[in-house]
């Protein structure tokens, strides 16, 4: 890690944190970084967190449901804006995540908090990575999409109200965020794991679930929640970050071919050929393997339906084309943190065990 991106409480003086969404796989992993670091930090979610963990519970759709942390929020002076709502549509998803922005933001504003920064996720939606080929490597600069785009919408208002409030933004896009996170849509890393820990306890070899095609050809990345969190706290604290959007990957691509051989080393399974297949359609016949699981290593008791998110997982194992962005935007603006996948693969793995959310990976004997 670089030491510029070693923010403690030394440097940040005066800050107070907010991150809003801090259940997921983005936010949880800022609060952990921020009050690791001793940093003056707080998470907010409708869940909340438990006690002495500085993760607040409320709902930013509903303001009486903030109104008990109004005296914390009038010292916030950097929004992390990490809260995201699921929708079927395009109209439904920018409606319910403006209204989350809209929520956060009046939170603050109405109790006149001293805001100075606020980070705004984005991903590679942004470059048009849900309607299939998009322009590789993805660069900051390229031009928008004809709309429908929640992420547009969502920097406009930012924009417009850090110009009107005079606070500092920056807009950080990842790819496939992994981390620790449950019961929220987009988790390639739990979908992964819970496959292959479902497919060795059946006895079964580890074959990608997706098509051919994604398997060897085309080239993909990721970005490790934990990177993403030091990238957040980097920006807020470093001018060059201010009003600018950056790509946030861990700095490699690869197939996912060679992610699954790693895998499959790792838990001590046998590689079979690809078989193309919707995880949405197989993986909910499968709770009772997850039960099986669950009781033979003594793991946390998180629901099957939680676990998951088998229809992200779809979209990322049959994607038709590369999925490249250009990181080189965040490095020359002085963030060069960057993580091997494979390795990230494995410290997450074991995270996820030491939390007893999965089986420890190592080989059964
Ligand atoms: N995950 C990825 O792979 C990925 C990739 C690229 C970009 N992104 C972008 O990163 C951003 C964050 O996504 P994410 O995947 O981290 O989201 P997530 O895991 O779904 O987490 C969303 C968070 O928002 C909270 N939340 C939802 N509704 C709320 C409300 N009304 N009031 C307060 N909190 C609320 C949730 O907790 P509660 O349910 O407890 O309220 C949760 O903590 C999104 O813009 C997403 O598009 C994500």
């Amino acid at each position: 890690m670089s030491e510029s991106t070693e923010l403690t409480r030394a440097d940040t003086g005066d800050r107070r944190y907010l991150v809003v969404g801090a259940h997921g796989v983005t936010g949880r992993a800022v609060l952990e970084l921020a009050r690791s670091r001793q940093l003056d930090a707080y998470g907010l979610s409708r869940r909340g967190g438990p006690a002495g963990s500085g993760h607040l519970k409320g709902d930013l759709t509903d303001a009486d449901s903030l109104t008990p942390h109004r005296p914390l929020f009038s010292g916030v002076t950097d929004l992390v804006f990490a809260s995201y709502s699921e929708q079927a549509t395009s109209d439904r998803q920018i409606t319910a995540n403006m209204a989350l922005l809209r929520g956060a933001l009046d939170s603050l504003l109405r109790v006149a908090a001293p805001l100075r920064h606020v980070t705004l996720y984005q991903g590679n939606k942004y470059y048009g990575a849900h309607l299939g080929h998009f322009r590789t490597p993805a660069k900051e600069t390229d031009p928008r999409l004809l709309g429908p785009n929640f992420y547009y919408e969502q920097e406009d208002l930012l924009a417009a109200t850090a110009r009107r409030e005079g606070f500092a933004y920056t807009l950080l896009r990842p790819e496939a965020v992994c981390g620790v996170a449950i019961g929220n849509p987009m988790n390639l890393l739990t979908s992964l794991a819970v496959y292959a820990f479902i497919c060795r306890e059946q006895g079964l070899p580890l074959r990608f679930p997706g098509s051919h095609h994604a398997y060897d050809q085309i080239l993909y990345q990721v970005t490790d929640a934990r990177l993403l969190a030091r990238a957040t706290l980097w920006a807020s604290a470093n001018d060059a970050a201010h009003g600018e959007a950056f790509n946030v990957t861990n700095g490699d691509v690869f197939r996912w071919k060679h992610i699954f051989d790693h895998v499959g080393a790792r838990l001590g399974m046998e590689l079979a050929d690809p078989q193309p297949l919707r995880l949405a359609e197989h993986m909910p016949f499968q709770s009772a393997t997850w039960s099986n699981l669950v009781e033979r290593f003594d793991l946390e008791q998180t629901p099957y339906e939680q676990i998951a998110t088998w229809p992200f997982a779809d979209a990322l194992f049959h994607y038709p084309s590369d999925n490249v962005s250009s990181t080189i935007k965040l490095r020359h603006a002085g963030f060069t943190d960057c993580i091997d996948t494979e390795t990230m693969f494995d410290e997450l793995f074991d995270e996820l065990a030491r939390r007893r959310l999965l089986p420890r990976p190592e080989p059964l004997r």
